[in-house]
């Protein structure tokens, strides 16, 4: 039995990295799967594609989660594209990298919209959805390992993750009742185009996988295999939590 049979999944930020690899992964186990981006590319087409090839449906939906309006037209939208909406993963994030002192308040809406904001209207139009029609559901974000650990210089980043970890704290209890479960994941340093610049400076790299004891960057289907598990029915008693995907970064100590 395929955990995901029957059911639709929409996850945001999809057609690359993280987004993309949990589409693959909870298609490969039934699901049908609403995309989404800023705009439709051959990266969208293509996950569509590989997910049609597996016998599942796909659907690409363009919209800007930063914005509350967007992001609540685009769940209203997935419901309507195949009648029901089971899960949604909030997946879409963003990150920029500056001195406290010179972040600009462009930069600093920028990652929050995206990161907290959009995510937070988002579940509050799914669980509208799930409350008008009886419905259980099952919500997973994608935080980070910054929603415990610090980042320097990333300090709109973090305030953006470490948001997530509380909001979803408060929901797991006011959800509960609905039966809506709501989890984070919170990968460490995963090789996607976020960490283009990571990936291409060898030095930058040494320096980050001393702090990692499995002394590797995670690959995207590592994360999509935990949101898969904190989606499905497996995950039925889990929620509030969050699980980290990150080779022992989060508390890793150095024995001298
Ligand atoms: P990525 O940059 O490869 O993919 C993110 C996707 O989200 C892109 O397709 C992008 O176009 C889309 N997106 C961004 N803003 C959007 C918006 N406003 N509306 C719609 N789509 C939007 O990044 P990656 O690495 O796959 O990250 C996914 C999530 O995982 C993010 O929330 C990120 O913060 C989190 N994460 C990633 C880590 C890593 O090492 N790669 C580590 C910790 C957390």
């Amino acid at each position: 039995m395929k955990r995901f049979e029957g059911k639709t999944v929409l996850i945001t930020g999809s057609t690359q990295g993280i987004g993309a690899a949990c589409a693959l992964r909870m298609a490969s186990e039934g699901a049908n799967i609403i995309l989404n981006g800023r705009k439709f590319d051959e990266r969208g087409q293509g996950i569509i594609d590989q997910i049609t090839a597996m016998g599942q449906q796909a659907r690409f939906i363009a919209a800007d989660v930063s914005d509350p309006k967007n992001v609540i037209g685009l769940v209203t939208s997935a419901i309507e594209t195949f009648g029901r909406l089971d899960a949604l993963v909030n997946n879409a994030g963003v990150e920029r990298n500056h001195d406290f002192w010179d972040v600009t308040e462009d930069e600093y809406d920028f990652v929050m919209n995206t990161n907290l904001k959009g995510v937070f209207f988002g579940i509050q139009a799914f669980v509208k959805y799930c409350r008008a029609n009886n419905r259980p559901g099952v919500v997973v974000n994608m935080s980070s390992v910054h929603e415990e650990i610090i980042f320097p210089h990333f300090a709109a980043y973090c305030a953006s993750k470490g948001g997530l970890k509380m909001l979803t704290r408060n929901l797991a209890t006011e959800l509960a009742p609905l039966n809506i479960r709501i989890n984070n994941v919170a990968p460490g340093a995963v090789a996607t185009p976020i960490n283009q610049h990571l990936l291409e400076t060898p030095e930058l790299l040494n320096n980050l996988l001393k702090n990692i004891p499995m002394k590797r960057l995670g690959k995207p289907e590592e994360v999509a295999a935990v949101v898969a598990f904190l989606a499905s029915e497996d995950a039925a008693y889990v929620t509030g939590s969050t699980y980290f995907v990150d080779g022992g970064l989060t508390y890793h100590y150095e024995e001298q």
